[in-house]
């Protein structure tokens, strides 16, 4: 089966953050919206009718999650990444975000260091700041060559702190971090007792020639010093159902995590959510290979369009998520500036750069899952006024 990813779907009216915020967050509600990380493609064949066939069922009580669909998510990852779990490992959190919240409040106390990377996806700061931790920012090196980590900086900064937020592979800056990169953050980690929490939400999404590495694949050590979240909602758009895992492959840490969980009475989650990642695990294989083809295609479009057409916006290369990362800052714009004229001249409702940290101040995060129609209107209105 050959999926459609170029059918423009009307989303308005569904009570889409995407599209039916857009009044409220730019003051204008007919910009192209490229910001909340969801897809504007459609569910999966698949999962619709997983979900359906569920729905027609005449009772939607309190249900739990069978071995089998933890079993689902053990043998994708092993499938795609060549990461033996065992689904005794995992524990369900309604959502990835809520997961690290809770992993900050239930693993760490009120006064400790917890470090970031920021550019970084906007909520690990609301995680460390909201439970009144202290927050330590080993801010990444924007170098010719891509996005790095500040290894001398963390090796300072892990000797008093106690958890690090991994962004794996990492939002808004696209990056798949290597072995070697993991190997070394994963060494400062252990040497100083540094609780790490892999945020791999994204580790399904990485483009063709990269490899997503599970952080806690790399050593039986990491893995008893690591919680690693997955989900099934970025790849397979399913965000609306609040569902993801975590994996905790050392049973003092998960027992602690998992009573912390039970403690806020979080942990039975959602009905439609469970259906829908169990047939995503089962079934997806081939939409996801299409998917990323698709996704490849939209930002090699891009990047080679920018390139070419604004050569002022500094753009490294994608290799991870279907967001590009876009650096205004040799315009000379205000970070105000700079947003004013991509809400009301371009037309554009991005996410502003600062959203993920100072650094990311005039800098511009693109969402690309959506038809090509889209994102070639998007660019040239872009280069209208950028360009
Ligand atoms: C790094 C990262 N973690 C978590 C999430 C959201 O997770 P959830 O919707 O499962 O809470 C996102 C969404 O963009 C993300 O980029």
């Amino acid at each position: 089966m050959i999926y459609d990813f170029d059918k423009v779907i009307d989303r308005r009216n569904t009570e889409c953050v995407k599209y039916d915020k857009r009044e409220d967050v730019f003051g204008k509600a007919d910009v192209i919206p490229m910001w909340v990380a969801d897809m504007d493609f459609p569910t999966a064949d698949f999962i619709r009718e997983a979900v359906i066939e569920r729905a027609k069922g005449d009772v939607y009580g309190y249900t739990f999650r069978e071995d089998e669909y933890y079993e689902s998510i053990a043998q994708w990852i092993e499938r795609h990444h060549q990461w033996k779990t065992k689904k005794e490992w995992m524990a369900f959190t309604p959502g990835v975000v809520s997961a690290f919240n809770m992993a900050v409040m239930g693993l760490t106390n009120e006064g400790d260091e917890i470090i970031i990377q920021p550019p970084v996806y906007h909520p690990f700061f609301y995680a460390v700041n909201n439970h009144n931790r202290k927050l330590v920012q080993n801010t990444l090196i924007d170098t010719e060559d891509g996005f790095v980590m500040d290894y001398d900086l963390l090796e300072k900064q892990a000797k008093t702190a106690k958890m690090l937020i991994l962004c794996n592979p990492h939002n808004p800056v696209g990056r798949s971090w290597k072995k070697e990169e993991l190997l070394r953050l994963g060494e400062i980690c252990m040497r100083n007792n540094v609780l790490v929490f892999s945020d791999e939400i994204h580790c399904d999404l990485v483009m063709p020639g990269f490899k997503h590495t599970p952080f806690a694949s790399l050593s039986e050590e990491f893995a008893h010093n690591s919680i690693t979240a997955h989900a099934a909602s970025k790849t397979f758009n399913l965000a609306g159902m609040a569902t993801s895992t975590v994996i905790i492959p050392n049973e003092k840490l998960r027992n602690k995590f998992v009573d912390y969980v039970h403690s806020t009475e979080s942990d039975l989650g959602n009905i439609f959510g469970k259906i829908a990642t169990k047939a995503a695990m089962e079934k997806g294989d081939e939409w996801h290979s299409q998917l990323i083809n698709y996704i490849k295609g939209n930002i090699d479009f891009a990047t080679d369009f920018i390139r070419k057409e604004m050569p002022k916006v500094r753009i490294h290369e994608t290799e991870a998520t279907y967001m590009i990362w876009l650096n205004f800052k040799d315009y000379g714009y205000s970070d105000e500036e700079l947003n004013r004229k991509m809400i009301h001249e371009a037309g554009l409702g991005l996410n502003s750069g600062n959203l993920f940290g100072k650094d990311g101040e005039c800098c511009m995060r693109v969402n690309l899952a959506c038809p090509r129609s889209v994102v070639e209107k998007a660019l040239m209105q872009m280069k209208d006024v950028f360009g």
